[in-house]
C-alpha cells in the first residue's frame, strides 16, 4: 500500500487509496468534528476520510505511533489528550509550544527533492515504506477563538479589556492568544486560584505590557469582553461560572462562552437579558478545525459547507 497513488478522488466509500484522518478523545461520541470536517473533505473534492476514535488516554502514544505508521494523515485531539500529547509527538510547532496544549496532529515525511518535512496530506503519493515519518503537534484553539470572536462579536482585543473565567487549558490558551493580539488588560479568575496566578506570571513574562489582575475588577469598573472557559454549564443544573454578587452583566458588553452545547448556557442567558451582546463556542470549534484542515491539505479550505454541517449536526439545523 506504501506506494499507491491517490487514484479516486472523490470516493462514495472508501477505497485502498482512501487517506485517514481522525478525531482522538475520550469519550469522543458527541464530537461534531467528523460531519465538520467530512463536509470540508468533500467540498475539497478529496478521497480522505475522517473518523472519531475513542482513545483512553494511557492508550494516546501507541494511537499516535499507529496513526504514523498506518500513513494517517493528521489527528486532532480533544479531552484528555491536549496537554498529554506533549510528550507523544516528534516535533511541536512554536505556538503549540507556548500555549502548551497540542489540538492538532500532522504526520510528516521528508521531501526527497526539497529536504523538508513535508504533510503526508499533500503528497500525492503515499510515502515509500522507508520513509521516516513524524509527527508535530499544532494549536489552532487560540487562532478559532480570536476568528470566532471576530466574526460573531465584532471584536478584536488590541487595547481591550476583558475577564476570563476558568484557566484550565482551553482558558490558559485564551489568556496567552488575547495578550499575543494586545489585550490591555486581563482579570483572571479561576476556582483554584494558583492556576490564575500562573498563566498571569506567564504573561507577565511573554508580555510585558499586558496588565493582569487576579479576580473580578472593582465594582463599577467596565470591561469590554467577560469569556467563560470553564465547563460549568455543560451539564444541566450546573451552577453559574461566575460570582454574580462581584461581577454585573452590566460591567461588559460582550460575553462569550466557550460551550456551544446547550447553545445558550445560564451565564449567556442572563448576559444576554442585561443587553450584553453575547457568543457561544461553536465558532470557536469551526474555526479550529478550519485550520486543522488547512494545515493537513496545505490549501485553503471552503468555511461553508464546514459550518452547515456543523451546525446541522451540534443544533439540527
Ligand atoms: N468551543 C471550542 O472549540 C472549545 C475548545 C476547547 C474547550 N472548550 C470548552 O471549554 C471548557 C474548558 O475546557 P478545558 O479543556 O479548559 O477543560 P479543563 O482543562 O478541564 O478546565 C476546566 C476549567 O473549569 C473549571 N471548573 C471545573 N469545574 C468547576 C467547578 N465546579 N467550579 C468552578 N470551576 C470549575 C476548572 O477550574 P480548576 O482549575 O479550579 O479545576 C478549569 O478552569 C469546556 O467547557 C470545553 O468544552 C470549547
Amino acid at each position: 500500500m506504501s506506494s499507491d497513488s491517490v487514484s479516486n478522488p472523490v470516493a462514495s466509500v472508501p477505497d485502498a487509496s482512501t487517506r485517514i484522518c481522525a478525531v482522538y478523545g475520550f469519550p469522543v461520541r458527541h464530537s461534531a468534528s467528523p460531519a465538520m470536517q467530512n463536509a470540508g473533505i468533500a467540498a475539497l473534492g478529496l478521497n480522505w476520510l475522517y473518523l472519531a476514535c475513542e482513545t483512553p488516554p494511557q492508550h494516546l502514544p501507541v494511537a499516535l505511533d499507529g496513526a504514523a505508521a498506518m500513513r494517517f494523515v493528521g489527528v486532532n485531539l480533544t479531552v484528555p489528550h491536549k496537554t498529554l500529547a506533549l510528550d507523544c509527538v516528534d516535533y511541536i510547532d512554536p505556538e503549540a509550544q507556548r500555549l502548551g496544549a497540542i489540538n492538532t496532529v500532522r504526520f510528516e515525511t521528508l521531501d526527497s527533492v526539497s529536504g523538508d518535512w513535508v504533510g503526508l496530506g499533500q503528497l500525492e503519493r503515499w510515502p515509500e515504506d522507508d520513509s521516516p515519518v513524524r509527527a508535530r503537534g499544532f494549536n489552532t484553539d487560540g487562532f478559532g477563538l480570536m476568528k470566532a470572536l471576530e466574526e460573531e462579536l465584532n471584536w478584536t482585543p488590541t487595547g481591550q479589556t476583558a475577564v476570563l473565567i476558568g484557566v484550565g487549558g482551553a482558558g490558559r490558551a485564551a489568556g496567552l492568544t488575547l495578550a499575543k493580539e494586545g489585550l490591555k488588560r486581563l482579570y483572571i479568575v479561576n476556582r483554584t486560584e494558583e492556576k490564575a496566578r500562573d498563566l498571569a506570571e506567564s504573561i507577565r513574562l511573554e508580555f510585558p505590557l499586558v496588565e493582569t489582575a487576579i479576580g473580578y475588577p472593582e465594582p463599577g469598573n467596565q470591561v469590554d469582553l467577560v469569556l467563560n472557559a470553564t465547563s460549568l454549564g455543560l451539564k444541566a443544573g450546573d451552577p453559574m461560572p461566575w460570582d454574580a454578587s462581584a461581577l454585573k452583566p452590566e460591567q461588559t458588553r460582550l460575553a462569550f462562552d466557550m460551550i456551544y452545547r446547550p447553545a445558550e448556557t445560564l451565564f449567556l442567558k442572563s448576559m444576554k437579558a442585561a443587553g450584553v451582546k453575547t457568543a457561544n463556542g461553536v465558532g470557536m470549534l469551526l474555526w479550529q478545525g478550519v485550520k486543522a484542515l488547512e494545515i493537513w491539505t496545505g490549501q485553503p479550505v471552503p468555511v461553508e459547507p464546514m459550518r452547515t454541517a456543523l451546525l446541522k449536526n451540534v443544533y439540527g439545523s
